[in-house]
């Protein structure tokens, strides 16, 4: 059994967690969300100072909340890419030192493999190969994984990423920020065949359509047109109506890629991860068409869809089970395909002793 302490601050979430394998002893999440609402999204520099602010603190109540001595803890893991750089650093460099003070190895950890293994969290028999439908403010994309650190991207957006939608049509329609969760809610009380919207297809030069790509932009553009006529018709605008039609082509485009990547690379298990991964229509939608295709489909636990520490130990604690652990010279990237995690486990540069013990 394996122990980690983990740190996420890739974005605007200071996050801590304890984790044994897949269980969680402890998570602690100190959302920076209210700070940036009144700029109607995350602004970098105050992500970064807040999370220096709040770390140190963050840390102490995981500790505590897990009851644990250092002595029980194995390794300590912090996300390394991708994300805000600044962010990013504050983090590493706080897993980074809480390792050398402990003499314990340190694991970098990729923000989307994290997302990945969230879904760990509630399976604890989940073993790869299976589909990964990775669906992020930040990242769209098909992943099949086969095993761990072994991933291969089968589909990807070509413009924006679904969860990042969510936020631009939310804006459109004055919902505040971050958007998913207030469409989602909205969604449950309109009409989703009320206004027929695109799903945005990839044309392929032969004709046709890409199989797994998919693209967002374009149904961001047909909700705003269509708000544009309804203000001119001066008509007070159906805001639950336009939520529910907007979620329902999302949970479409998504869900027939889904599917036919499934089918064919003959992949039994779909993975959700990611926060979208919490919307209910998207779920029901899935869950529909792939028990249709004897399909199983997994959803992590939903306070493990968004941003979070657990799933970052949990994709630490697997890595440091099989010896990956990474050299203490190792930087941030802001960007860093899912395909190149093994490279966060390089060989290490530089050597330390510790005079902890
Ligand atoms: O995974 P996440 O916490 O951060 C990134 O790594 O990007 O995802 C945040 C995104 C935001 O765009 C937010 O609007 C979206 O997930 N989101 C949702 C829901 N909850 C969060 N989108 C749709 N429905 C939801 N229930
Ligand atoms: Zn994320």
């Amino acid at each position: 059994m394996t122990t980690v302490l983990s740190i996420e601050t890739s974005c605007d979430e200071t996050a801590v967690a304890i984790v044994n394998n897949r269980k969680v002893c402890s998570s602690v999440i100190a959302s920076q969300i209210s700070i940036h609402t009144q700029y109607g999204g995350v602004v970098p520099e105050i992500a970064s100072r807040q999370h220096l602010l709040t770390i140190t603190e963050i840390i102490a109540q995981a500790i505590a909340q897990a009851g644990l001595e250092w002595s029980e803890i194995d390794g300590i893991a912090a996300t390394v890419a991708p994300g805000l750089v600044g962010a990013l650093a504050i983090g590493m460099s706080a897993a980074k030192t809480l390792a050398i003070l402990h003499d314990k190895p340190f694991i970098g950890v990729h923000h989307l493999e994290g997302h990945i293994y969230a879904s760990y969290l509630s399976a604890p028999d989940l073993e790869p190969p299976f589909l990964c439908l990775l669906v992020s403010g930040g990242h769209t994309s098909l992943i099949h994984v086969k095993d761990c650190g072994v991933y291969t991207e089968l589909g990807a957006t070509r413009d924006d990423a679904a969860g990042e939608a969510f936020d631009k049509v939310a804006r459109l329609l004055n919902l505040g920020y971050p958007g998913g969760p207030e469409i989602d809610r909205l969604a449950s009380q309109g009409n989703p065949k009320l206004y027929p919207l695109p799903e945005g297809n990839i044309s392929l030069p032969g004709g046709g359509f890409h199989p797994y790509d998919s693209s967002f932009s374009g149904l961001k553009t047909a909700v705003l047109r269509l708000t544009q006529k309804l203000q001119a018709e001066g008509k007070e605008l159906p805001v639950a109506d336009i939520a529910a039609s907007f979620q329902h082509s999302v949970a479409r485009s998504l869900t027939k890629r889904t599917i036919a990547c499934a089918l064919d690379y003959d992949l039994k298990t779909i993975v959700i991860g990611g926060g979208v991964a919490a919307n209910r229509g998207l779920r029901a939608t899935l869950a529909a068409a792939a028990s249709q295709k004897d399909i199983q489909v997994l959803f992590p636990p939903l306070e493990y869809c968004t941003d979070n520490a657990a799933m970052i130990g949990c994709a630490a604690a697997e890595h440091l089970n099989r010896g990956h652990i990474s050299p203490l010279d190792l930087g941030v990237q802001s960007r860093l395909s899912i395909m190149e995690v093994m490279s966060l486990y390089a060989p290490t540069q530089l050597q330390y002793t510790s005079s902890a013990h």
